[in-house]
C-alpha cells in the first residue's frame, strides 16, 4: 500500500512535470508576446506614428545632407588633381580659349559660366570625360584634333559625376536650371 502510494505520487509528480515543462513554456511565450507588445505598443498611440516619421524624416535630411557636402568636396578634390592643370583651378579655362594654337589644337575652355560646358547635356559631358574629345569628334565626323585627354582608365563613373557636381555648383541657379531641363529632353 505505501509503495503502491509512493509509487502513484512519484508517478504524479513525474506526470504533472510534463504539463508543467509546456506550462513554462507557454508562459515564457506569453511574457515574450507580452513584451513585444508593450514595446510596438507605442507605434499604436496617436502620436507614436508622427513621432516615427519626424524621425525618419530627420534621418533622411542628414544622411542627404552628409552625402551632398563631401560629394562636392570629393569632386572639387578630384578636378584640381586632374582637370584644373589645364581648364584653370578657378575653372577659368585657359588664355584665348577659343582660338586654336598653331598646332590648330584649340586650349582648354572654362568650365564657368563664361563657357559652353552648361551647354551639353549629362549624358555628353560624361561621354567627353570618359572616351576624351578625340573619340567624341570623331564619331560626330567633326574633323578636328581634341586636346582632351580620356579619363576612362584614370576616374570611375562615380569620380566624373563627382567632378561634373562641382562644376555645375559653381554655375549661376540660372544656368544650372537651362543645364538640368536639357538632361529631360
Ligand atoms: C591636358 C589638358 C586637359 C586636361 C587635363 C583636361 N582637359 Fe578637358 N579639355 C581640354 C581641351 C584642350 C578641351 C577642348 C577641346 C575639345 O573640346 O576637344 C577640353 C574640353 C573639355 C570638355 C568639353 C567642354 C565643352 O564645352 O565642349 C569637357 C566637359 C572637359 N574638357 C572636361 C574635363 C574634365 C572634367 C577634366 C578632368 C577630369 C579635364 N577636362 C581635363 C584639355 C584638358
Amino acid at each position: 500500500m505505501l509503495s503502491y502510494l509512493g509509487g502513484s505520487s512519484a508517478g504524479r509528480s513525474r506526470a504533472g512535470e510534463r504539463p508543467g515543462g509546456i506550462i513554462d513554456l507557454r508562459i515564457k511565450i506569453g511574457t515574450l508576446l507580452d513584451m513585444v507588445s508593450k514595446r510596438s505598443s507605442f507605434l499604436r498611440l496617436p502620436l507614436g506614428w508622427p513621432v516615427a516619421f519626424a524621425f525618419a524624416s530627420a534621418a533622411l535630411v542628414a544622411a542627404w545632407a552628409y552625402s551632398r557636402t563631401p560629394n562636392l568636396q570629393r569632386g572639387e578634390t578630384l578636378y584640381m588633381q586632374h582637370c584644373a592643370a589645364c581648364h584653370g583651378t578657378r575653372l577659368e579655362g585657359q588664355p584665348e580659349w577659343q582660338k586654336a594654337g598653331e598646332d590648330g589644337i584649340l586650349p582648354a575652355p572654362p568650365h564657368d559660366e563664361t563657357g559652353h560646358t552648361w551647354h551639353h547635356d549629362d549624358a555628353m559631358l560624361t561621354d567627353y570625360i570618359h572616351r576624351g574629345g578625340q573619340a567624341v569628334l570623331d564619331d560626330m565626323g567633326v574633323a578636328m584634333t581634341s586636346g582632351m585627354p580620356a579619363f576612362g582608365e584614370v576616374l570611375s563613373a562615380g569620380e566624373i559625376a563627382a567632378i561634373l557636381a562641382f562644376i555645375k555648383s559653381r554655375w549661376p541657379a540660372r544656368l544650372q536650371a537651362i543645364q538640368a531641363r536639357r538632361n529631360n529632353g
